[in-house]
C-alpha cells in the first residue's frame, strides 16, 4: 500500500508491472520531459491520442477564450455555437451518410452510445429481438462494463460471467499468421463468412449490430482490414438487416491517412462510425458517434433518442476540438500522416534488416505495430516468462521512448508495441526515433538472448 494519500493512477495497476513510470512535466511537438530533464519521444502518440502533437499554442488559447466567454451550457437546456460548428465540421469531413453527429468524453462512453442508439433504434420499430452484438475476437471496444462485454478478449470472461451480456464472437482475420491450411487471402475471406454463419445461427431477426475495428489498436496490433473483407461484411450486414458499426476510436481522426480510416473502401461504408482519441488530441476529452440523418431523424420523429451525459458537448471540450480540427486543415494532417508514415515504415523496414526480434511491421499510415517474435522464419511468440511488450518498454525509457505496448490476451495472438507519433513528426524526427528504437532493441535481444529466447534470423 502507498504510504502517500491519494497517488498518480500506477497506484491502481498491479504490483507485477514493474517498469517505473516517468513523471511528465513539459510535452511540445513529439517530444515529453520529466521531472529529471530527461527527454523522450511520444513513438505512440500515448494511446495513439497526441495526433496534433504536444503543447500547441492555438489550442491552449481558443481553450482559455472559449473559458472566459462562456465555460459550460448544458446541451439539455441550452444551445451554444461551438457544439453547431464543431458537429458540421465533423460531419463535412466524414462526409455523406455521417450527417449527424452526437458528441460524448471519451471512447467507450460514444461505443456505448452507439449501441444504445441502436437498440432504442430497433425498440422503437418494435424490432424487439434485436438485441445481439456481433464482435471480433480479438478486438477492443472500450473499459466500461458494456463495452468490456463486446470486447473480443477471453481473459474476461471471469469478470463479465453474471455481470454482463457478451457479444457472441468470430475470428478476426490476421494475416501475419493463418491457419495451415489457409493463404492470407482465402483466410481473410473465411473469417467474413464467418459473420454469415454466426448471423444465421443466431437468426438475423436478434441480430442489432457487428462492431469491428478498421485498423486494430493494441488489442490485435494495428491490424487493418482488407478492403475484399470490409466489402464482404458489408454485404453481409445489408443482406441480413443488421447495422455495421465501425469502431474508429483509435484509428479514425486522420491517423491512418484518410480521415476515417474506412475512407479506403468507397463500397463499404459503415452505419455508425464512432471516433475519440486523435479528435480531441488529448487536450479535451472528446468522441463522437457519427450517424445518417435518416436515422437519427426517424428515431427523433418517435420516442427520441433518450440519452444525457452532463459533460457531452460541453462549450470548451467544442471550441478545443475546432481548433484541433483547424490544425488539422492548416498543417495538412492527414495527408501528413500517409506521408510520413510510408517513410517511418521504409526506416523501420531497414531496421528489421538488423533486428531478428521484428517478425512483423504492419499498419496503415502513421498508425503501425511492430510484433516481436523469437524467431522470424517460425513466427514464434516469446514465452509467459518474458513479456516482451514490458521489456521493450523498460528498455525504451531507458533510450528516450515512451512506447504503448501491454501483453494482450496473454500473448495468445502474438506481442507487439504500437509506433504512432504525432502526425506532424519531421523527417528528422522520423531519423532519431528509429535511432533511439534500434538502441531499444538492441538491449532488448540481448537480454533475450541471455536468456537463450532467441532462435535464427
Ligand atoms: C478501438 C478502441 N475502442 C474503444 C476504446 C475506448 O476508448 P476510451 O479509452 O477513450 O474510453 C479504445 C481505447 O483505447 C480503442 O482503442
Amino acid at each position: 500500500m502507498s504510504e502517500k494519500l491519494g497517488g498518480s493512477q500506477d497506484v491502481f495497476y498491479a504490483h507485477s508491472n514493474t517498469v517505473p513510470l516517468p513523471l511528465i512535466v513539459k510535452a511540445e511537438g513529439i517530444w515529453m520531459w520529466d521531472d529529471e530533464g530527461n527527454s523522450y519521444i511520444d513513438v505512440s502518440s500515448g494511446p495513439v491520442v497526441s495526433n496534433i502533437g504536444h503543447g500547441n499554442p492555438r489550442v491552449a488559447d481558443a481553450m482559455a477564450k472559449q473559458a472566459r466567454e462562456m465555460d459550460f451550457a448544458y446541451s439539455r437546456v441550452s444551445r451554444h455555437q461551438p457544439n453547431i460548428d464543431l458537429t458540421a465540421r465533423i460531419s463535412s469531413l466524414a462526409g455523406p451518410g455521417y450527417e449527424r453527429v452526437c458528441l460524448a468524453s471519451g471512447g467507450s462512453e460514444a461505443m456505448e452510445i452507439a449501441l444504445k442508439f441502436l437498440r432504442q433504434y430497433a425498440v422503437a420499430i418494435k424490432q424487439f429481438e434485436k438485441r445481439k452484438i456481433i464482435t471480433l475476437s480479438p478486438s477492443y471496444h472500450g473499459g466500461t462494463i458494456a463495452t468490456l462485454a463486446i470486447t473480443g478478449d477471453d481473459a474476461l470472461d471471469p469478470f463479465l460471467e453474471g455481470f454482463a451480456v457478451k457479444s457472441e464472437r468470430i475470428p478476426a482475420p490476421f494475416q501475419y499468421r493463418v491457419p495451415q491450411n489457409h493463404t492470407p487471402e482465402t483466410y481473410r475471406m473465411a473469417c467474413a463468412e464467418a459473420l454469415d454463419v454466426k448471423i444465421r445461427e443466431i437468426g438475423p431477426e436478434n441480430v442489432l449490430a457487428f462492431v469491428v475495428e478498421p485498423v486494430g489498436g493494441l488489442a490485435n496490433g494495428a491490424q487493418p482490414l482488407h478492403e475484399d473483407y470490409a466489402n464482404r461484411i458489408r454485404e453481409i450486414c445489408t443482406q441480413h438487416g443488421v447495422f455495421l458499426i465501425y469502431d474508429e476510436i483509435l484509428c479514425g481522426t486522420g491517423r491512418t491517412g484518410k480521415f476515417l480510416a474506412s475512407h479506403a473502401w468507397p463500397d463499404a461504408h459503415a452505419d455508425i462510425v464512432v471516433l475519440a482519441k486523435g479528435l480531441g488530441s488529448g487536450y479535451a476529452p472528446l468522441a463522437a458517434m457519427l450517424a445518417p440523418a435518416e436515422l437519427v431523424d426517424k428515431l427523433a420523429s418517435l420516442t427520441g433518442f433518450n440519452f444525457s451525459h452532463t459533460y457531452n458537448a460541453n462549450p470548451i471540450t467544442c471550441a478545443t476540438g475546432l481548433a484541433v480540427l483547424a490544425e488539422y486543415e492548416s498543417q495538412d494532417l492527414v495527408a501528413a500522416s500517409a506521408e510520413r508514415g510510408k517513410t517511418l515504415r521504409r526506416r523501420l523496414e531497414k531496421l528489421a534488416e538488423k533486428h531478428p526480434s521484428i517478425g512483423d511491421i504492419r499498419g496503415a499510415g502513421l498508425l503501425m505495430a511492430i510484433e516481436l517474435v523469437t524467431d522470424r522464419e517460425a513466427k514464434t511468440s516469446f514465452p509467459a516468462e518474458f513479456p516482451p511488450t514490458e521489456v521493450v518498454r523498460k528498455y525504451g525509457l531507458q533510450h528516450g521512448l515512451i512506447i504503448y505496448s501491454r501483453r494482450t490476451a496473454n500473448g495468445k495472438y502474438g506481442d507487439w508495441f504500437i509506433v504512432a507519433p504525432p502526425l506532424n513528426i519531421t523527417e528528422d524526427e522520423c531519423d532519431e526515433l528509429v535511432s533511439r528504437l534500434d538502441a531499444t532493441l538492441g538491449d532488448f535481444e540481448a537480454e533475450a538472448l541471455a536468456r537463450n529466447l532467441m532462435g535464427k534470423s
